[in-house]
């Protein structure tokens, strides 16, 4: 959460949001003068987030089906997007990165929160780790969803845990010098 830098009033997205786990955190940082929109391909987990926004009365939520790879946001709306656990587990996880780069505001980051193959000694668990989190959880360990972030964004800084199999990534957006980091207005929030 820190690492989107947002202040309050902020415009930001989760993407592959799930149940909505983000979403609390989401509501402290931007506050009540802020809108979070919440994407997922899967209208079950969209309508658990719902629930959970209903019951915490935020009614500055914006619940969106979609297919991450295929989202149609305006350019340069973002202050800020996050997905957690979410690249890693759909198909087309290159186009929504780009997606991404186009809907962030200049100098704003895109935050992931991933997995991937161990690194150092626990790397020998990898043979028998990427199948069965592959069969059980709909990770794809053969991804390289760093190489992506990299290829999109042109600054990337990455920090691992847990022995290399979770990671922490901040892309940011080519910082525009001729524009200062713009604030939302309800016409960008609306188009
Ligand atoms: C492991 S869950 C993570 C959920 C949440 N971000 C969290 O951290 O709890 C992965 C999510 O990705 C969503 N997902 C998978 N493919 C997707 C796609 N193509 N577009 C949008 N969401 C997708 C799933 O429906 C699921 O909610």
């Amino acid at each position: 959460m820190a690492a989107l830098e947002l202040t309050a009033g902020d415009v930001v997205l989760d993407l592959a949001c799930g149940t909505g786990a983000n979403l609390g955190h989401l509501q402290g940082k931007v506050g009540t003068a802020g809108r979070i929109t919440a994407v997922d391909f899967s209208s079950g987990m969209l309508d658990a987030a719902r629930a959970q926004a209903e019951a915490n009365r935020w009614t500055n939520i914006e619940f969106r089906r979609a297919d991450a790879a295929r989202l149609e946001l305006p350019p340069e709306s973002l202050d800020g997007a996050i997905c957690t656990f979410g690249l890693s587990a759909m198909p087309g996880e290159l186009e929504a990165i780009k997606h991404m780069a186009v809907a962030l505001k200049s100098g704003a980051n895109f935050v992931v929160l991933d997995c991937k193959a161990f690194t150092g000694v626990a790397r020998i668990f990898n043979p028998i780790a990427g199948p069965v989190f592959k069969y059980g959880t709909n990770w794809d360990y053969h991804k390289d969803v760093i190489k992506g972030l990299r290829e999109v964004f042109p600054e990337v800084g990455v920090r691992e845990f847990n022995s290399g199999c979770n990671y922490l990534a901040i892309a940011k957006r080519k910082q525009d010098r001729s524009l200062a980091r713009r604030k939302p207005t309800n016409q960008m929030v609306q188009e």
